[in-house]
């Protein structure tokens, strides 16, 4: 008999519970130009084992939007696991060159990182858009327009409440309890937030603070019966840190449950290592946080 007519059974280790989970990796804020290049490879090959779903970097690739920074952040997303869904930072528009600044302020972005400035993507599960809110008439503020908002509504709103939806933006829609800037908050979020009420976003991705934090929309934004989960990750790669180690989220989602994740560097083992667990689970009346070790469904 040759090899031809044996058949092999071959038993994978897959569960129903490893088919609807997804694995979100969220990096932010690489910052390349101002990197400490000890983290690169680390972090590479720590997204990779993770085998995400989906690997979201929540703007800020550069520095100062020069050349030869968006070709070393291209260099490193070529090293990371598919599909990505990447949006631009402010520091990824052009700061000195006011004519690059104002008539092609993502030029460099487009040629290097994407084309695809509303990067979407879907399965059964999750849902998943990414919005520029960088802008030319600020250096440091973001801001969301009504026609994103539009077109959030309908590449989100026609998927039911099974699936998790996310947005992915660089300017946040919460800000940390005693950060004092306001400003840091993405523009025109309130009329974001009241129209996205009805089916928008479960959940938004952003960076920019350098700070990584969970919180509920609820909080900030009283609309009657709508709470998104805020999470925000720190800068990955940055030498520029406010008080935290570099660090990026992994998101784990199996609905209604959601686990967020902080792995944070360890320069003296030169590896990143969990930093800290929350979990949280969707109901009625938006997302409840489970105490510790009540982490149903997700483990
Ligand atoms: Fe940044
Ligand atoms: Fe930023």
């Amino acid at each position: 008999m040759s090899i031809h007519h044996l058949r092999f059974t071959v038993y994978l280790p897959i569960t129903i519970h490893d088919l609807l989970m997804r694995t979100i990796v969220h990096l932010s804020d690489l910052h390349f130009g101002h990197i400490d290049p000890a983290i690169i490879d680390p972090l590479s090959t720590t997204v990779t084992e993770l085998k995400p779903d989906v690997v979201v970097v929540s703007g800020d690739l550069t520095q100062r939007a020069r050349s030869e920074q968006f070709k070393e952040a291209r260099e490193f997303l070529d090293e990371l696991p598919q599909p990505q869904i990447i949006v631009p930072g402010n520091h990824d528009v052009p700061m000195y060159n006011l004519f690059a600044r104002f008539l092609q302020p993502l030029d460099k972005y487009r040629r290097y990182i994407t084309e695809d400035l509303e990067p979407f993507f879907a399965d059964e599960e999750i849902a998943m858009l990414g919005v520029n809110t960088a802008r030319s008439l600020t250096i440091k503020d973001g801001r969301i327009n009504e026609e994103q908002v539009g077109r959030i509504r309908e590449r989100l709103c026609p998927y039911g409440d099974q699936v998790t939806k996310f947005i992915v933006t660089h300017h946040p829609f919460d800000i940390p309890e005693g950060h004092a800037r306001e400003a840091d908050l993405v523009g025109r979020a309130q009329m974001a937030m009241e129209a996205l009420a009805g089916c928008g976003a479960d959940v938004l991705l952003s960076g920019h603070l350098h700070v990584s934090h969970t919180g509920h929309t609820a909080k900030r934004y009283k609309i009657s019966g709508y709470s998104a989960l805020v999470v925000q990750a720190g800068t990955a790669t940055s030498t520029r840190v406010r008080g935290e180690d570099n660090s990026f989220n992994v998101i784990r989602v199996e609905h209604p449950h959601i686990e967020v994740k902080r792995l944070a560097w360890q320069p003296d083992h030169a590896a990143f290592s969990t930093a800290s667990i929350e979990n949280f689970v969707h109901t009625p009346d938006g997302w409840v946080r489970l105490a510790d070790g009540a982490a149903a469904g997700i483990n």
